[in-house]
Order: C-alpha cells, then structure tokens, then sequence
C-alpha cells in the first residue's frame, strides 16, 4: 500500500506478557496479520497503513499519549497507575479508552499473609505495603483515610511479606495462585481490570484518524460477534410469542414457514448476549425442537 511512513497509524502492544497473545488474537480477527519475525519490536500489517509496536505494557499509555503511537492495547490497571502518576488532573493526560476488550481480566488487590490477622483495609494504619502500583495505591489509601507506608518494588511483590521488606502487598491477581502459593489473603480490591483499546486524544492526522476508525469498526464487531449467537429452531407457529420472549438480548425474530405443514415454523433470531444450556431448556420447555446455537463470524452495525 502506497501510504507514507508518517501516516501509517501504530499501535502498541504488549510484546509478551497477559495481554500479547489474546492481543495478537484479538488483531487477527480484525483481518490483520502482523508478521511477527522473531525479537522485531516493528511490525508492519499489510491490510491496513498499520504498524504495531511490541513494547512493555507499562511504557504503553506514555506511548499513546506522548504521541509515540496512537493507538495501543493495555490493562486498565496500567493505565490507571500511569495516568495518577502523571497528576490526578486526567484531561492533562490526552489519552481515551475507545473501549473494553473482555480479556485479560484481573484485579488490583490489598493482600496480607493470612498469619497477621489483618482482615480489613483500616488495620493497615502504620503498615508497610510492597507494590508495583504506588500512586493507585496511594490513592486507595487517601480515599479510605488510612496513612501507610508504601514500597515500591518492581517484581516479586509476594515476596515482600516473606522477607520482611513490607506487612502487606498491592499486586495484580489473576487466578490467586500466586497469592495461595504465599499464604498470603485478599483483603481489598483497588482495581478491577481488563484489557482496553486506548486512543492518543487528538493530533491524528486526516488519514490517520480514518484508518483509526476502521480499526476500532472492526474491533467493536469483533467484541459484538464474540458474545452474538444466531439461533435457529422449529416450533408450533402458536408458540412464537413465548420464544421470543425467552431468546437473550435478541430483536424481534424471523419467521418462516415450514414446507408442507401450517401449524409448524422456523424461527430465526441473532442473541445479542450469552445463550446458555438454560436457555435452550426454556426454549424446548415452551415447544421449540430442533434448536441450534452457531457463532457468528462477522457484524458490522
Ligand atoms: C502478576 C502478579 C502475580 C501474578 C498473579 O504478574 O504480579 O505474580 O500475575 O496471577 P495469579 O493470581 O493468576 O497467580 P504478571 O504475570 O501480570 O506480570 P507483570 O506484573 O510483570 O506484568
Ligand atoms: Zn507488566
């Protein structure tokens, strides 16, 4: 494609970590294919003028907004942490979230070793807590008027109660293995988490802002599609009021005869949420047969 360097729009992305394969995943059901040769931080996609960049996540929102790159997909937990630490005053920081992605979900969380007896946010008074996430956290603890003492550390947070670096520690969990793994309790969310599209506020050029259109047209049908089902059925035509009435998040439903009988219909619908085992017993329960649950490849709204 003949687009200069310049108005090739770039993206950052998380070049190994929780987020780089569903990322990678995510691009790829947008039609895009990024080459990714091996240790190459730049690549080029050839559908679009795109360039994704594969950086640390945590250098991901200073991209953004320094205008290093203009798109970018991070967890809501960096973002947050970058965004208080470059001043609570958010429009100084000129970055959106277009939207969320649905993966990666985590949380920001308060956890004690589960021998201290500490239960509560207010007992951490006077305490040290070990995190990667200080200014969250210091936000947390303002807003909870609870005065601590916080450590900064870069990695092995769960490690800091052990070695007598902290009482308690601010870390993401995922699964909580590392935390049971440390004996260590969840005592207070701070964050809840999932991956984001973010998008540097303004400065995009004509074409760049257009082809960040059809990036994030593509990613929103992406995430639609993801969560749609077409539903299929056959029933007594007298049962369509009580089907429609049971399909999630679903408009009003096709309807077409059924060769050779007039009392039997085939009904069609697209659910816009989540159809479950349930659901389908609710439909069998008011006379649907035959049901069938296909996913969907592509929308566009
Ligand atoms: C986080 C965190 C824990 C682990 C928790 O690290 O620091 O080590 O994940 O996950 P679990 O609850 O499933 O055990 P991560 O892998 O995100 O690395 P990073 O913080 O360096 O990005
Ligand atoms: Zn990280």
């Amino acid at each position: 494609m003949g687009v200069k360097e310049t108005e090739r729009l770039r993206v950052a992305m998380q070049k190994s970590g929780r987020l780089a394969d569903a990322s990678l995943e995510l691009l790829r059901h947008c039609g895009l294919h990024v080459s990714k040769t091996k240790n190459a931080l730049y690549s080029r996609i050839e559908e679009l003028p795109i360039d994704v960049l594969l950086v640390r996540d945590d250098n991901i929102p200073s991209f953004v907004s320094d205008g290093v790159c203009d798109l970018g997909i991070v967890g809501r937990n960096v973002l947050e942490e970058v965004m208080l630490r470059s001043g609570h005053d958010r429009p100084s920081f000129p970055v959106e979230s277009v939207l969320p992605l649905g993966f990666s979900r985590c949380r920001v969380s308060i956890a004690v070793p589960e021998s201290s007896g500490v239960r509560s946010t207010i007992e951490l008074g006077g305490a040290r807590v070990a995190t990667s996430y200080p200014a969250t956290l210091g936000h947390f603890l303002d807003r909870n008027g609870v005065s601590a003492e916080i450590v900064e550390m870069t990695g092995s947070v769960e490690l800091a109660p052990r070695l007598k670096i902290a009482d308690a520690i601010c870390d993401v969990v995922s699964t909580g293995a590392t935390l049971d793994a440390n004996q260590l309790v969840e005592i207070a969310t701070v964050v809840e988490s999932e991956a984001l599209l973010i998008k540097r506020q303004n400065g995009l050029s004509e074409s760049k802002f257009e082809t960040a259109e059809r990036l994030i047209r593509r990613v929103r049908g992406v995430i639609r599609s993801a969560n749609t089902k077409y539903i299929m059925m056959n029933a007594p035509a007298s049962a369509v009021d009580a089907i429609a009435s049971v399909l999630p998040g679903a408009d009003a439903p096709t309807v077409m005869p059924l060769a050779g009988t007039a009392e039997q219909v085939a009904i069609h619908a697209v659910c816009e949420e989540t159809v479950f085992w349930e659901t389908m017993e609710k439909l069998k329960s008011v006379g649907a047969r035959a049901i069938l649950v296909l996913p969907i490849e592509r929308m566009m709204a």
